[in-house]
């Protein structure tokens, strides 16, 4: 059930909000140890499975999860898209309790953007020196060892501007329709007037257990972690 007072109502479970900030910390760490190289390779790849390891969570979280964090309920079609790019530009506020329609659908691009670089960092290898390589990089023909880094190399760039567009769209909903997502994805609340119009009931929203989330991540865990030993 939410919790609600007059004026907030909660909106984001625990386990979104971890896994979003845990997520951008990883990012930002595997981005600035590939780019430095060397020993710190290392922090590289162990960032590179704690990102797998929370995707898989929030792939699974997105079914059996809270209402918000749930794809049905915000994955939604085009038209649902242009209602609210017209509530956007119009007078009014849109209201919703989680992901907005054109949000929910960077989220899906951005969590498997973010899948496919480390599934191509999993084949990935500098068959120069053969001293940095990919877990599962054995597994496959050196041809396509090169495409894979290829890609993992390529790709940051397009994750770089997906970030920038996620970052500048929060940015857009604070300054011109005063809406604070920011704030709502650390405290996991939004104001009552974010989420339903004057007068309408606010939604009843159902919130999964943490052990449940607590298991799912440790099977994910052990999911990368038989990923990983696979490759030998
Ligand atoms: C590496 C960088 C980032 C990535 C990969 C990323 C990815 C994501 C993902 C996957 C979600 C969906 C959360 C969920 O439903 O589980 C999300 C939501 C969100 N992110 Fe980020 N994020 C990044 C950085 C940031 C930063 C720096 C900010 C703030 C300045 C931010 C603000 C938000 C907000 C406000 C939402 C909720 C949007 C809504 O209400 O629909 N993100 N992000």
């Amino acid at each position: 059930m939410a919790t609600k007072n007059d004026s907030r109502i909660r909106v984001w479970d625990l386990p979104v909000r971890l896994f979003h900030w845990a997520l951008v910390i990883l990012i930002a760490t595997s981005y600035f140890s590939g780019r430095t190289g060397g020993d710190w390779m290392k922090l590289h790849f162990w960032s590179g499975y704690a990102i797998l390891t929370l995707l898989l969570f929030r792939i699974a979280w997105g079914f059996v999860g809270s209402t918000t964090a749930r794809f049905s309920d915000f994955v939604k079609g085009p038209a649902a898209a242009f209602r609210h790019i017209a509530e956007l530009v119009g007078a009014d506020r849109p209201r919703e309790a989680g992901h907005n329609p054109l949000g929910g659908a960077m989220v899906v691009v951005l969590i498997f953007a973010v899948l496919a670089q480390v599934v191509a960092g999993l084949f990935s290898a500098d068959t120069d020196t053969g001293v940095v390589t990919g877990p599962l990089s054995r597994l496959i023909a050196d041809k396509w060892i090169e495409r894979a880094t290829a890609f993992h190399t390529f790709w940051v760039n397009v994750l770089l501007v997906l970030v920038g567009l996620h970052v500048l769209a929060a940015i857009v909903y604070l300054v011109w329709k005063r809406q604070n997502l920011i704030g709502a994805m650390i405290h996991g609340h939004k104001p009552i007037d974010d989420v339903v119009r004057p007068g309408q009931a606010a939604p009843s929203l159902r919130f999964a257990s943490g052990r449940l989330a607590l298991s799912l991540l440790i099977a994910c865990a052990a999911i990368v972690y038989f990923i990983v030993r696979w490759g030998g």
